[in-house]
């Protein structure tokens, strides 16, 4: 098999967005899981919207917003230093079980490695530092370079240009099945995570070149 690129998407990939319910459950109880759920629905919406309007405010800035939709749609308010905490757990989250060991093997691989994603980079940054997989990682893919965001082929184009890679054998890993579908759509090949059998794929003309249930079966795909 010939040394591929790839790149994995982050939040819902490599790290769960919705652990910040736990923190939530002191704040607001048993509405902490409506609140993560519409939190990050919403955070992804502003960013197709956004990129839909050419009215790019960075992702740092659609999380935030997003936040503060998910508290006036539950008719709850947090204290400034409560809201500072909520962010900062978007730099601290822990990375799936899967992840590190198949990083390791795909490097191991030669594969390059890199993270490829709608958040900011200093974020991205510091969230795969903390979770200590950033040395895994050839380089932190933002699309805040682009000023657009998934699944805009713009971003795609760039993930293959800055790497250097020939789209054909660049690949695209994610959960999200509008990454999985913008990748396909921009000649990329893509690789979706099923991270639970109930999540849905939807019924596009595009379809993954590799469904798996978590980064190690990717990985021995590949092999
Ligand atoms: C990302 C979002 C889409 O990391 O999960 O790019």
């Amino acid at each position: 098999m010939k040394k591929l690129t790839i790149g994995f998407d982050v939040y819902g990939t490599l790290v769960d967005p919705l652990e910040v319910s736990s923190y939530l459950h002191k704040l607001i109880g048993d509405k902490n899981k409506l609140f993560a759920e519409i939190w990050r629905q919403k955070q992804l919406e502003y960013t197709f919207r956004r990129g839909l309007m050419n009215q790019y405010k960075n992702f740092d800035i659609c999380v935030q917003q997003a936040m503060q939709y998910a508290m006036d749609c539950l008719t709850v308010s947090f204290p400034n230093n409560e809201k500072d905490n909520l962010l900062n757990l978007y730099s601290n989250l822990k990375v799936f079980p899967d992840v590190m060991p198949a990083l390791k093997l795909l490097k191991q691989n030669n594969h390059t490695l890199v993270a490829f994603s709608n958040g900011v980079e200093s974020t991205l940054k510091t969230l795969l530092s903390n979770a200590s997989i950033i040395n895994y990682l050839t380089d932190i893919i933002s699309v805040d370079k682009v000023q657009t965001f998934k699944p805009s082929p713009k971003v795609y184009e760039y993930l293959a240009s800055k790497t250097g890679a020939d789209p054909a054998k660049c690949w695209v890993v994610s959960s999200n099945p509008f990454d999985v579908i913008g990748s396909k759509s921009a000649g990329l090949n893509a690789a979706w995570i099923q991270r639970d059998p109930g999540n849905i794929f939807d019924p596009w003309e595009y379809t993954p070149d590799i469904t798996a249930k978590d980064l190690i079966e990717f990985a021995a795909y590949l092999k």
